[in-house]
């Protein structure tokens, strides 16, 4: 039997070289047969929303270009009936070349589920990915071929309304994380099955660090940040096997992006040698001219192709400029043959050109667009992504026999807030509001009051019915937040505390003296440093999609015990942002809050955030001890082992989430005071105690030096393991010799 295995071994990968070869060969063979406009109609993607439907002169021209091959994807264009229906239409051009339908499912299709940020602070990578695979299950029973998710930019300034897209503010969680939501959404193999789509890595890159928060606006940073910092996500996600990249509406170092060919051509399809396509962002070609970087349209197509820039989405500029470009050699052919042949090998890795409608099935649409285990799951992964930030005296969780509980402010009773930005449909009615989720979840004998205190931006202060509700209750519970249009695209916000009224009605219903737990409901981290202060309990819930009320419930009643720790830093005041732990000594370091003279703080502010990236609490405790490691001094490419103790110290069952960070004490380029490194997320019982094993290797010990070579220098790096990134259990320290 043993002997078999390497035969066969052979023979898998055979099979495997020769369905590639053959796609290759396919692909070779197509380009030869098509025109010049059929090969750059492949790379124009228009938009559909008004593709199906009565008749509008903007659909006929769109239907026009599709049955005559001038169109290589769509937009927008959702659900059996309709992407059938426009299919039909490419299949009627000279080639028959099914087109790609694609929509940003950013957190669910048809279940919403919570935004990217909230799934982020779970550390559940098995649940992230999980998630994602419903989201493409049932886009793909919608006839969905690739969504433009997920979006792996890195993010620590929280006044950028995008934050809630990505995955916070961390190199290390955000590239285990967008390898966990590529496979998600892809599955092993692309095309392998029809319950996965193509994902796309978005905004290529460093989107997320926009000048002082504001979208769309300038990428300004050191070459050393772009790659130790906002490329490694992109990174992961490439070598997942991410179908498709994205590229950005900024500009990177004084060149937008979407002509950027050091990003494209040189880092992404050079040093990478990556296969797949980039699509513009919407009308990021045609927006070279407005940024000053083109003259007209047609410059911008030439130096959008020339950068690498495969896929124009919504500009035209390659379908109106791109054969003159050529005719005038201006453009050389090769490029725009190798654009082709990398979008039509997705389409034949689909499967699309063996049966475009490969994604269409009424049955399977109605199947998977009620499956009901999707909202267990939806379920299960809110309750994940919930963060306990403050728990005074224990007070949560609740006692079912609590008799009275008044339920106050402007998001109680929401539901589309709680879905959140970016959701392909809005369907209210799928939605579990807070107070929903609490009414299913109390005893007859309890009783609630509710009043909504004051709406979410306003400015009226009569709160004296949300008072006389506190007065009358044991326990009040305040639902407080942003609403659904105050965080994503276009979103930025200079001002990010709580909106309106909201923390002077929390400070007046606490002053009726009953405990308030304080539910916040956003898309970003908000400052509420008031409640920070006095409520007493906080439970940050994001916006936590379909089943959200449910979720909350569950962990105000303890049917949950939260686990979840914050993957982005919770600023004071916003004049600290932009903000991470990532944090350095600097040549005058300062001791706290009474040493700031001369020294690097502020003389008005604190250095520390309200709460700290890692950070959050369970209805336990755990305490962490006996720090060992096999060896203390490594070199060449030796590991060592490093283990301690993670008790369970408390009465319930509960997860922890142990990090591992590292510093490098004396480097040629000066480091971080820590590094996450690694993170395992820990289910123990009661009294229950297990034995944490972490390896480390030269990779972890590991950094760009001046020349950007990724190097690991000898001397002596400081390794911690903490609860959070300012809570610090165990620390050692080991040496790498050569
Ligand atoms: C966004 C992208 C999105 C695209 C298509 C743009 O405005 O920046 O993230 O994928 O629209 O909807």
């Amino acid at each position: 039997m043993l002997f078999y295995i390497p035969v066969l071994c052979l023979l898998i990968s055979a099979a495997a070289f020769a369905q590639k070869k053959s796609i290759a060969a396919r692909v070779d063979s197509l380009i030869k047969l098509m025109t010049l406009e059929e090969k750059i109609g492949q790379l124009n993607q228009y938009s559909g929303r008004e593709v199906t439907g009565p008749a509008t002169p903007r659909q006929t021209y769109m239907l026009n270009d599709i049955r005559s091959g001038k169109v290589g994807s769509m937009l927008n264009v959702h659900g059996v009936k309709d992407t059938r229906e426009i299919q039909t239409a490419a299949l009627q051009s000279r080639l028959k070349i099914p087109l790609l339908f694609a929509m940003d499912v950013i957190h669910g299709y048809r279940t919403v589920f919570p935004i990217p940020l909230a799934e982020a602070a779970s550390w559940d990578l098995e649940a992230i990915q999980q998630a994602s695979h419903i989201a493409a299950t049932e886009s793909a029973a919608a006839g969905l071929h690739w969504t433009f998710a997920p979006m792996v930019d890195i993010s620590r300034d929280p006044r950028w309304g995008r934050i809630m897209e990505g995955a916070g503010e961390d190199v290390f969680l955000g590239s285990e994380i967008a390898k966990a939501r590529v496979l998600g959404f892809q599955g092993d193999k692309l095309g392998e099955n029809t319950e996965s789509i193509m994902a796309c890595a978005k905004h290529f890159a460093a989107y997320g660090a926009v000048t002082a928060g504001r979208d769309y606006n300038v990428v300004d940073m050191s070459n050393h940040t772009l790659w130790e910092t906002y490329l490694p996500p992109f990174k992961a996600a490439a070598d997942a096997g991410v179908a498709t990249f994205m590229n950005s509406f900024s500009t990177v170092n004084g060149i937008p992006a979407t002509g950027n060919r050091y990003l494209q051509r040189t880092i992404l399809k050079g040093k990478w040698n990556y296969k797949g396509f980039v699509v513009s962002d919407w009308g990021s070609i045609k927006e070279l001219v407005p940024w000053g970087y083109a003259t007209d349209l047609k410059n911008a197509a030439l130096k959008a192709i020339t950068a690498g820039s495969d896929m124009d989405m919504e500009s035209e500029a390659y379908k109106k400029h791109l054969a003159d470009l050529i005719k005038e050699k201006k453009v050389n052919e090769n490029l725009l043959n190798d654009a082709v042949s990398r979008i039509l090998t997705k389409k034949f890795e689909m499967g699309l050109f063996d049966d475009p409608y490969r994604y269409c099935n009424e049955d399977i649409e109605r199947r998977e667009l009620n499956n009901p285990q999707h909202r267990q799951v939806a379920r299960s992964m809110a309750q994940k992504s919930i963060v306990l930030l403050k728990n005074k005296n224990k007070i949560l969780p609740l006692t079912p026999s609590t008799k009275t509980i008044a339920v106050i402010g402007p998001l109680v009773k929401s539901k589309r807030d709680l879905e959140g930005a970016w959701i392909p449909i809005s369907d209210t009615t799928r939605v579990i509001s807070l107070y929903d989720g609490l009414d299913s979840k109390i005893s007859k004998e309890t009783k609630l009051i509710y009043a909504k205190g004051c709406g979410i931006n306003d400015s009226t202060a009569d709160f004296s019915a949300a008072m006389d509700a506190a007065k009358n209750a044991d326990v009040v519970i305040m639902a407080l937040g942003e609403s659904y249009s105050m965080s994503g695209e276009s979103k930025s916000r200079t001002n990010i505390h709580l909106p309106g009224n909201q923390e002077t009605l929390f400070e007046a219903v606490k002053a009726t003296g009953k405990p308030v737990v304080v539910i916040l409901m956003a898309g970003r981290p908000l400052i509420f440093n008031k409640i920070a202060e006095k409520a007493d309990a906080i439970i940050y819930a994001w916006w936590l999609g379909a089943e959200a009320g449910n979720a909350i419930a569950d962990v105000l009643f303890g049917d949950y015990n939260p686990s979840g720790k914050l993957p982005v830093t919770f600023p004071n005041s916003e004049g600290q942002l932009p903000i991470s732990y990532i944090q350095y000594n600097t040549g005058k370091p300062s001791k706290g809050p009474n040493d700031i003279r001369y020294k690097s703080a502020y003389i008005d502010e604190l250095n520390t955030p309200q709460y700290a990236f890692g950070y959050g609490l369970s209805y336990t405790s755990f305490s962490y001890s006996d720090l060992k490691l096999n060896r203390t001094n490594i070199s060449g490419d030796e590991k060592l082992e490093l283990s301690f103790t993670l008790t369970n110290t408390g009465e319930r069952k509960g997860e922890e989430v142990v990090q591992l960070y590292i510093q490098d004490l004396v480097a040629s380029v000066v480091r971080p005071l820590k590094e996450l490194k690694g993170f395992q997320k820990i289910m123990l019982d009661s009294g229950q105690s297990k034995n944490i094993r972490f390896t480390i290797d030269r990779d972890m010990l590991s950094f760009y030096n001046e020349e950007l070579q990724w190097t690991a220098e000898p001397g002596d790096f400081k390794i911690m393991i903490g609860a959070a990134s300012d809570d610090i259990k165990l620390q050692t320290e080991i040496k790498l010799t050569r």
